[in-house]
């Protein structure tokens, strides 16, 4: 019995150790788990905040590229302007030229209607030289309502001389009076940089046709523009590359490959989506999908 005593107190003091290192290893496994998941928190703290800084930098690089774009396409643009303004201007001249001899001559009834010209081809230009204002200035201002049919009328009409002298026929389709809240200026950049593109993709082309085509995607609640050439369309190598910055096909007196990555990047400021393929029927189709005005919903 004494000897039977013995054993259960052994036995009972084996299995109280036995607990007290468990308890033991238990606390230490703890401890470590503790350290390690502190130390992993730490790490995404880090990696949070570096993820922060790089969509900064993005953010202010991205800002960069849309207002060094704006000043390279400013550029480009001043060769059809210098143009577009030397006509109305060499009018304006020979109308006032003329009118000194009619003066003379007392032909009062046609220095009238000199005068009358040169007010209209000064209108003209003032009309141009409204498109262009806005181009060169920063914007960051508050969103507004933009009447896409107006943007769309006022970017073919400073293209207007550039698609005559090339020969292109421009087709416009305005469905229904659409309004987007946006920037006015980015959004007639936007349609200039596609109507441009679509007069390049043209030049070659037995057929030189534009179409604009604007209409409403009730479902979707998006305003759908869509600009349409009768080019040879997207090659399969240039599709993937279409929206890089600096991507261009064309020689660096034409193209600079920022217009399609500013122009996306735009879109996508307004809430909406730049896509492009090939229309069945042959030529690109360029798509802009941006959110209809609230009150219009
Ligand atoms: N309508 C189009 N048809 C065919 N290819 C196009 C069209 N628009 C753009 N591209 C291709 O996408 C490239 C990039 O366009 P973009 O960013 O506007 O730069 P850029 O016009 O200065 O070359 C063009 O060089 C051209 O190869
Ligand atoms: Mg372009």
């Amino acid at each position: 019995a004494w000897y039977q005593h013995r054993r259960r107190l052994q036995e009972r003091l084996e299995s109280r150790d036995a607990l007290r290192r468990a308890a033991a290893e238990l606390d230490q496994r703890i401890a470590q788990r503790t350290e390690e998941l502190t130390a992993a928190n730490q790490a995404i703290a880090t990696k949070y905040a570096k993820l922060q800084q790089t969509e900064s930098l993005l953010r202010s690089t991205q800002d960069e590229l849309v207002q060094a774009g704006k000043l390279a396409m400013l550029g480009q643009m001043a060769a059809g302007v210098t143009h577009e303004l030397n006509q109305p201007l060499a009018a304006i001249r020979a109308f006032a030229d003329n009118s000194v001899k009619f003066l003379a001559r007392g032909q009062q009834a046609q220095v009238a209607e000199n005068l009358q010209h040169i007010s209209s081809a000064s209108a003209h230009m003032g009309r141009i030289i409204g498109q262009l204002k806005g181009f060169a200035r920063k914007s960051g201002d508050a969103p507004v309502a933009v009447d896409l049919r107006q943007a769309i009328e006022a970017s073919v009409l400073l293209l207007s001389g550039d698609f005559e002298k090339q020969g292109v026929e421009v087709r416009i389709e305005l469905r229904e009076a659409v309004h987007v809240t946006g920037d006015v200026v980015r959004t007639e950049q936007v349609l200039i940089n596609l109507l441009r593109n679509a007069l390049d993709a043209v030049e070659e082309a037995p057929r030189k046709c534009v179409c604009v085509l604007l209409e409403v995607d009730h479902v979707q609640r998006q305003a759908v523009l869509r600009i349409r050439d009768s080019g040879t369309g997207i090659a399969d190598e240039v599709a993937p590359h279409l929206f890089e910055p600096f991507f261009t096909t064309k020689s660096s007196s034409k193209g600079l490959g920022l217009g399609l990555a500013i122009s996306s990047s735009i879109v996508q400021a307004m809430n909406g989506q730049l896509s492009a393929h090939n229309h069945e029927q042959g030529g690109a189709e360029f798509v802009v999908r941006l959110p209809l005005l609230k009150t219009e919903n």
